[in-house]
């Protein structure tokens, strides 16, 4: 049960959206595994060193591992907010790189309590309402529950990483499918995409079965880039180290560079 204090702190958060600075985009996929914390580890070291304010939350409830991707060991989670335990500065932990802060998740708790309740998104929304960070990046967990959509809900900018697997596009689509019916754009990156021409080739064809299928025809998807396959990505995670840093001149970071770029420009 949400303590009555916290719901009481959480609950003097609606519309700040539109007054506050931070942007928040929600980054998600519709398959596990596909490389979504990884990649959004490296793109907010990325944004920080463009000089941009950044916040992480790891809301994947399946599998929390931003912390071992920032090598932290958190004592506190957003979880001991939600519960009323800790107040919102507690549990804004900074991270070893500069401009980058961890609002770290933890993995297997029963959120089903408060499903539909929209108890989760408020952390999100009580750390836009700071006004502290320019870019607010969300790490959701993999799959379509209800605790995926109320993030989903809450965001303008929504990016989804897949493969090129089928089983991989097959889950993109039902996520398009979703977001049609209340979301005007979906920004869609291949991971493990070595060459650009097919990640844009693939777009197109997911857009073409939108129209075939009449899905809304005011919902856009934008490709906006991929990501090699490279061997270091999976070392240098292992040895709790980001690859963008690491791996300045490699690939995959000039890849990432150009979606970050891209991500500067567009989001609102
Ligand atoms: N572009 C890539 N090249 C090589 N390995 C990658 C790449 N992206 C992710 N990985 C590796 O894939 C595994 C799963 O990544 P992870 O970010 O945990 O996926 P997800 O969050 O989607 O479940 C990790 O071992 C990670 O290092
Ligand atoms: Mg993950």
């Amino acid at each position: 049960m949400i303590s009555t204090q916290a719901s009481k702190l959480i609950g003097l958060t609606n519309n700040v959206k539109t007054k506050s600075k931070t942007k928040l985009i929600t980054i998600t996929s519709g398959k596990g595994g596909v490389g979504k914390s990884t990649f959004t580890a490296n793109i907010a070291y990325l944004l920080a060193q463009k000089g941009l304010k950044i916040a992480v939350l790891d809301a994947d409830i399946g599998l929390a591992n931003m912390q071992v991707l920032f090598d932290i060991k958190p004592k506190t989670t957003f979880f001991d907010y939600i519960d009323g335990r800790k107040s919102l500065d507690e549990i804004i932990l900074k991270t070893e790189y500069p401009n980058v802060s961890l609002i770290a998740g933890k993995s297997g708790y029963e959120y089903s309590n408060h499903s539909n309740t929209f108890v989760y998104t408020r952390v999100a929304e009580d750390i836009i309402a700071l006004n502290e960070f320019d870019i607010l990046l969300v790490d959701t967990g993999a799959g379509l529950n209800d605790y995926v959509k109320e993030f989903l809900s809450i965001s303008d900018n929504i990016l989804a990483l897949t493969t090129t697997d089928p089983s991989a596009l097959t889950d993109v689509y039902s996520l398009m499918k979703m977001l049609s019916l209340g979301k005007s754009k979906l920004m869609l990156c291949f991971n493990h995409t070595r060459n650009y021409k097919i990640g844009e080739t693939i777009s197109n064809s997911l857009v073409k079965l939108a129209q075939k299928n009449r899905l809304n025809s005011d919902f856009m998807v934008e490709y906006i880039g991929n990501v090699s396959t490279s061997a270091q990505i999976s070392t240098t995670g292992r040895l709790r180290k980001l690859f963008t840093k690491e791996f300045i001149l490699d690939e995959s970071t000039k890849q990432m560079q150009v979606i970050i770029d891209y991500l500067i420009k567009n989001i609102h």
